[in-house]
């Protein structure tokens, strides 16, 4: 496991000391100082990016710009890129000097931003170094405070993410609706939440047919994950359902752009995953429900077809007008079985379900569908504390036609190339059995994004924090 240790100096430390510094001016007279090593302000002064290094007494400071003031994420993507410079060096011999103005919530993006900084993509190279996740990390850090308390956190954090990280980052031919299913099981065991799994046969048997319906084609069996998570100090019941296609071909409406990267359509189950996991770990006073249907959306004889009516738990007939619209469908049946058997006070669903998300807000912030004015605000105000941005888009009745059918209660799909993330969250919607706190989150433009921690695209366990801080701040 990780260890942190708090020093009192450096004296006999040998390794590489991170030193962060706000931004003074350019033409300050007084040098910047540290552990015996000026460097003087013309040459660094602390500008936000700007790093600085100095070797002496056989170690290397690394005078890290912070700039004038920053937000979580960026204070949090300044370490992790300290990190990540370096991986086959951190994990050991490395200092931290907390500055004095540091407050807890920035030591805490700082740690979980440096433990991220550790991560690999590189799962099935030969060489690869892994990420702390199997080593033994050590980090040593300089305050005047005791941060171990937020530290802990931290690593929890960073853990949680990393944990999602992977689920997201590995194949579908690793990352099945069995492996998602197992990897609930075995973090239930370890940080206490109990986890229900039904196959295909238990499936059948509850009535789940619109989530059974998408896994048809596939040679990969379904599973309905079951988790919950019930302190006996909970005071509220929060539900959270995760949309887990472990890779989505379209089904025979087969994809003709994009379908290299639909591994990633179970980010909204694997942050409910790591959200899951981190709420156990921080042992918060709330009772948690969640819920990931698994399954993926492939091509074969049993494919179900368009045109076809099928049933829901719910009792609703639909009329699939595309099979490419199936993360719906399984959402329909996760979100009614939820609320029908778990009857939480507040529903969030967390789902990659439309390309047309990111026609509207593009890959900064998640679209944001609810009814309820004070979930919106506390849950944009929970994304925007720790940079995972959410934008509100309407849920208006005058949206409803565009899912009304003809043949079935109601259709899978508008058919239009307009308002498609609110026509399927208007699908949601239905149901829902008017619940009156549920929120739908569609993540399609911020699941797995571009940056500059590798040259493909990669996961960033969008909503595991989000959910989490939500959930503290209830
Ligand atoms: N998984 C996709 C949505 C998606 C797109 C996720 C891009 C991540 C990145 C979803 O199942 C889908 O195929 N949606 C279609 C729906 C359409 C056929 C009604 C879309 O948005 O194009
Ligand atoms: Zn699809
Ligand atoms: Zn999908």
């Amino acid at each position: 496991m990780n260890k942190i240790i708090k020093k009192q100096n450096l004296d006999s430390f040998k390794g590489t000391i991170l030193i962060p510094v706000f931004e003074t001016t350019a033409k300050s007279i007084v040098p910047i100082e540290y552990h015996g090593v000026s460097v003087y302000s013309q040459v660094f002064y602390g500008k936000k990016d700007t790093h600085y290094l100095v070797e002496k007494y056989e170690c290397t400071h690394v005078f890290i710009g912070l700039g004038k003031e920053l937000d979580y994420k960026s204070l949090k993507t300044i370490f992790r890129r300290i990190a990540a410079k370096q991986k086959e060096v951190f994990g050991k011999n490395v200092a931290l000097v907390i500055p004095d103005n540091f407050n807890k919530t920035q030591v805490e993006a700082a740690f979980s931003g440096l433990l991220l900084g550790t991560y690999n993509l590189g799962h099935y190279k030969k060489t690869e170094i892994h990420s702390f996740l199997n080593s033994d990390f050590e980090l040593n850090y300089i305050a005047n405070t005791d941060f171990g308390e937020v530290i802990a956190k931290a690593i929890k954090i960073a853990n949680a993410q990393l944990e999602t990280y992977a689920l997201v980052d590995l194949p579908p031919n690793k990352v099945t609706p069995k492996y998602l299913a197992n990897w609930a099981t075995e973090s239930g065991k370890k940080h206490g939440f109990e986890v229900t799994v039904f196959g295909k046969e238990k499936s059948t048997e509850v009535g789940l047919h619109s989530f059974l319906s998408v896994g048809k084609g596939s040679a990969q069996e379904p599973q309905f994950i079951i988790m919950e998570y019930n302190p006996a100090n909970a005071k509220k019941h929060i539900g959270l359902v995760g949309k887990g296609i472990t890779f989505d071909t379209g089904g025979l409406n087969i994809k003709t752009a994009g379908m290299v990267q639909m591994k990633c359509d179970m980010a909204g189950g694997a942050a409910v995953l790591g959200a899951m996991q981190l709420i156990a770990d921080l042992q918060l006073p709330v009772r948690v429900t969640a819920i990931v249907p698994a399954c993926e959306n492939s091509v074969d004889a049993q494919s179900f077809l368009p045109s076809d009516v099928i049933q829901s738990y719910a009792g609703h007939s639909i009329e699939i007008i595309d099979t490419d619209a199936e993360g719906r469908l399984i959402l329909a049946d996760g979100l009614s079985y939820l609320i029908k058997n778990y009857k939480p006070e507040t529903v969030i669903d967390l789902a990659t379900l439309t390309g047309s998300v990111i026609g509207t807000l593009g890959y900064e912030c998640a679209g944001l569908f609810t009814n309820n004015v004070e979930l919106s605000i506390k849950l944009q105000e929970a994304g925007d504390a720790i940079g995972e941005r959410l934008w509100q888009l309407p849920l208006w009745d005058a949206y409803k036609p565009d899912i009304d059918s003809e043949i079935a209660d109601v259709k899978n799909y508008s058919g239009k190339p307009v308002a498609g993330a609110i026509s399927a969250a208007k699908f949601l919607e239905f149901f829902t059995n008017n619940h009156s706190a549920w929120a739908h989150l569609d993540i399609a433009g911020v699941a797995f994004g571009d940056d500059e921690f590798a040259k493909t695209k990669h996961a960033t366990a969008y909503g595991v924090h989000l959910i989490t801080n939500f959930i503290e701040n209830l």
